[in-house]
């Protein structure tokens, strides 16, 4: 007859007031986005070891799945079972059995929990044909995906709300916010249909991180020029909310994107969002007159192109032959968009120049 062993292990949570309800989210989808160091990690490992507490048992797996394995490595692993794995980290080392050595080279880092759960630490970082390959497995309880605008493929987030699918579990994932990302069209564009008890959207800003000393906050603004020292503390020092008034004064689009996790809008808007009032100069830039103000757009049209058609064709740099311009300079877009490879554009110019 098998023995039972209970054990009473204390855990103690630590959060702000930002971090409460994502952590208790029971949503199938929570997504945290906000401003670097604004605690989004930390939702992530608490929101874990709740869904473990609550659903974990023998063979039951659970991921943290990062952009990279490194990164999986180093802010999951080393950072719920300290470095290497070998205790101290956020988690309490009484919940960890089996071995444990987890270095950067471990090629399935996994550990191992008291009631017979498995974690695993996976990446999301295959795009193109194999993207998801390898997050295509058995069932998964509960998973987090950790820094998910630096993952390139959506299919990766599709194949994780797989696998956590069957056992009716529920992703959370936590992000700075990056323009252009698809996490904008897979989560936030989805609540109005989905509904908010099926995803659920929480911001943080580096303000409602209280582990940030504000000293440490302001030095900061203004080494990357968020502030500069006289708005510093002409303006916002001497205000009796200085966080509300630094919200309110700083306008740079990065910084309110590093900072306080607003999406990037820069003054290099994309050339898909050109709206066909065009004026085009240059060869990279276009300039649009938006309600009497000039716009520059960035034209990525061409760089679209020669990414895939390079890797339509298998291009690759190695290949390249010795002398030949580099590779992004190889190809160019001519005037009615078809593709002109490096030679014609030679014998096209050289056709021009000895016509004039
Ligand atoms: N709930 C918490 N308990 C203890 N410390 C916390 C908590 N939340 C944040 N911190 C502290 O703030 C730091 C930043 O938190 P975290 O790593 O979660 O931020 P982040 O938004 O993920 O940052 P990054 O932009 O670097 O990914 C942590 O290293 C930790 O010191
Ligand atoms: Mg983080």
């Amino acid at each position: 007859m098998g023995t039972v062993c209970r054990v009473a292990i204390d855990i103690e949570i630590t959060c702000h007031e930002g971090q409460v309800a994502a952590i208790l989210s029971d949503a199938p989808i929570t997504a945290v986005f906000g401003g670097n160091r604004s605690g989004k990690t930390e939702v992530e490992k608490w929101w874990l070891l709740r869904r473990w507490i609550k659903r974990g048992g023998p063979g039951a797996t659970f991921w943290w799945v990062g952009p990279d394995l490194e990164k999986a490595i180093s802010y999951g692993a080393w950072s719920i079972a300290g470095p290497m794995g070998q205790g101290g980290g956020s988690w309490p080392d009484a919940v960890f059995t089996g071995p444990r050595k987890i270095t950067t080279a471990t090629k399935a880092p996994t550990l191992y929990l008291i009631d017979g759960s498995v974690l695993a630490f996976m990446h999301a970082h295959h795009s193109g044909g194999r993207a998801g390959d390898n997050l295509k497995s058995a069932n998964v309880r509960d998973a987090v995906v950790d820094e998910l605008t630096a993952v390139t493929s959506a299919e990766n987030w599709t194949q994780v709300l797989a696998r956590v699918s069957q056992s009716g579990g529920a992703v959370c994932t936590a992000s700075t916010r990056k323009r252009g990302h698809w996490s904008r069209r897979e989560i936030d564009e989805l609540v109005s249909t989905a509904g908010e008890d099926a995803i659920r959207v929480y911001a943080l800003d580096i303000f409602d991180n209280p582990w940030m000393a504000y000293a440490a906050v302001w030095k900061l603004f203004l080494t990357d020029n968020t502030l500069s020292r006289r708005t510093l503390e002409v303006e916002v020092l001497a205000d009796p909310d200085p966080p509300a008034r630094a919200r309110a004064v700083v306008t740079k689009p990065r910084s309110l994107q590093e900072h306080f996790g607003h999406e990037f809008a820069d003054t290099s808007r994309l050339w898909s969002e050109w709206d066909g009032s065009a004026i085009v100069t240059g060869d990279e830039h276009l300039w649009v007159s938006r309600n009497g103000a000039p716009v520059r757009l960035l034209d990525i049209t061409a760089g679209v192109l020669r990414k895939r058609l390079d890797t339509a064709r298998g291009v690759r740099k190695s290949r390249a032959k010795p002398g030949a311009p580099p590779i992004g300079r190889r190809k160019t877009i001519d005037e009615h968009n078809f593709i002109e490879t490096w030679a014609d554009r030679k014998a096209r110019k050289a056709k021009e120049k000895a016509a004039t």
